[in-house]
């Protein structure tokens, strides 16, 4: 890949939701960044989001952006259901991607798109923006340099009150609905940071009427012996907290743990040592992070980032794979097209009986 050497990285928004709404608002903040197109399903929504942020190239279909030679990266905000069909296209014709997260449906499409970057030779990666987050890249590093010792455990949650009606798309098995793919990703992305990918894997699920999971909790098994709670949920809000425990302190993020503006490290024997955002970082919410550590990579002529690498974004797709397989969640047309993980699964019965 050659790297993007123009004064503004020029991005085009794939999708006309409410994450292409918000990160598009952000993109549009950053004094190198420079949104010069947006594709829809519909020429209507195209036009009508283009002239909501000033976009100059509105189009009614994702193939024409996927052509634009005008366009640097695209960022992927289609239901997940739609990420590896909508991503595929544009690294098909050779733009770089940020694909919204949870990356794809299951970890055999995660594997196609990130061949198909490498083939290709294009940037890609997941718009995982935690590990962006400058409060969480610090935690991450206090925890590698031995701060609370070995990590022994780790718990984080992530659930949203609603309620949803069954007509959303978090209700809807086509959309890849259930609290898991959308929300469960970042405990699962969390614990994946900081001790890697589980050796195994329990869980349990309770799933609605369509087969969606309302709420589930999984313990993931280490082969150093460390062990990680997650739980998410779609019925009830949970604290959004994260903890890691070591043999020498912990660390707790009371709220918000994937956007933190705080944590605590606690050290035996020591008094406890607050951590707060950078005010010069902006506000918890912002996307900002994501967009410019993108924006740094493509001038630096990289294909992935350090920050988000693709092998870190397989191995979260195939622990959430073996999540669903435990809790038996399909989504349709998946039994046959699941990957080696989806095909041990296909004996498991639903562990719940449907709320
Ligand atoms: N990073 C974060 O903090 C964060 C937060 C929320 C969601 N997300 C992720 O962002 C993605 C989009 O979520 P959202 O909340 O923006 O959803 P949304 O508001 O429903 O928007 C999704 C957009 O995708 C298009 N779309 C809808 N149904 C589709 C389908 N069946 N096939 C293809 N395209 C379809 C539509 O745009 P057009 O009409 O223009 O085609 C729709 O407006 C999801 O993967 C979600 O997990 C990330």
């Amino acid at each position: 890949m050659s790297a993007v050497t123009g004064q503004k990285v020029r991005w085009g928004i794939l999708a006309t939701g409410g994450m292409a709404a918000r990160f598009t608002a952000d993109l549009v903040d950053l004094p190198d960044a420079e949104v010069v197109a947006v594709a829809s399903r519909t020429e209507a929504s195209a036009k009508a989001f283009a002239e909501r942020f000033g976009i100059p190239r509105a189009y009614g279909g994702w193939e024409t952006l996927a052509r634009d030679e005008d366009v640097d990266v695209v960022y992927v905000a289609t239901p997940h259901s739609a990420h590896r069909t909508a991503a595929g296209l544009c690294l098909e014709a050779g733009r770089n991607v940020l694909c919204e997260k949870p990356f794809t449906l299951n970890a055999r499409e995660a594997a196609e798109l990130v061949a198909l970057a490498r083939e290709k030779d294009v940037f890609l990666m997941e718009a995982m923006w935690m590990y962006c987050n400058p409060l969480v890249r610090r935690l991450k590093k206090l925890v590698e340099d031995g701060a609370i010792g070995e990590v022994r455990s780790l718990q984080a949650d992530f659930g949203l009150a609603g309620p949803f009606p069954p007509a959303h798309r978090l209700r809807d098995p086509a959309q890849g609905g259930g609290a898991l793919l959308d929300l469960g990703v970042y405990p699962v992305s969390f614990a994946q940071l900081l001790l890697g990918e589980p050796s195994d894997v329990a869980a349990r699920a309770v799933l609605s009427e369509e087969g969606v999971d309302l709420q589930t909790g999984a313990l993931l098994s280490y082969d150093s012996g460390a062990l990680a709670s997650v739980h998410c949920s779609i019925t009830g809000g949970t604290p959004h907290s994260a903890s890691v425990t070591g043999s020498e302190g912990r660390i707790d993020v009371p709220n918000g743990f994937f956007f933190p503006d705080r944590f605590v490290l606690h050290r035996d024997g020591r008094d406890p040592q607050e951590f707060r955002a950078d005010p010069a970082d902006g506000p918890r919410e912002s996307l900002r992070h994501e967009a410019e550590e993108v924006m740094r990579a493509l001038r630096a002529g990289e294909t992935e980032s350090p920050l988000v690498p693709l092998d870190g974004t397989l191995a979260v797709m195939r622990t959430l794979d073996a999540i669903r397989d435990r809790v038996g969640v399909r989504y349709p047309g998946e039994r046959d097209a699941r990957g080696e993980r989806g095909e041990r699964g296909e004996a498991a019965e639903p562990v719940v009986t449907p709320a």
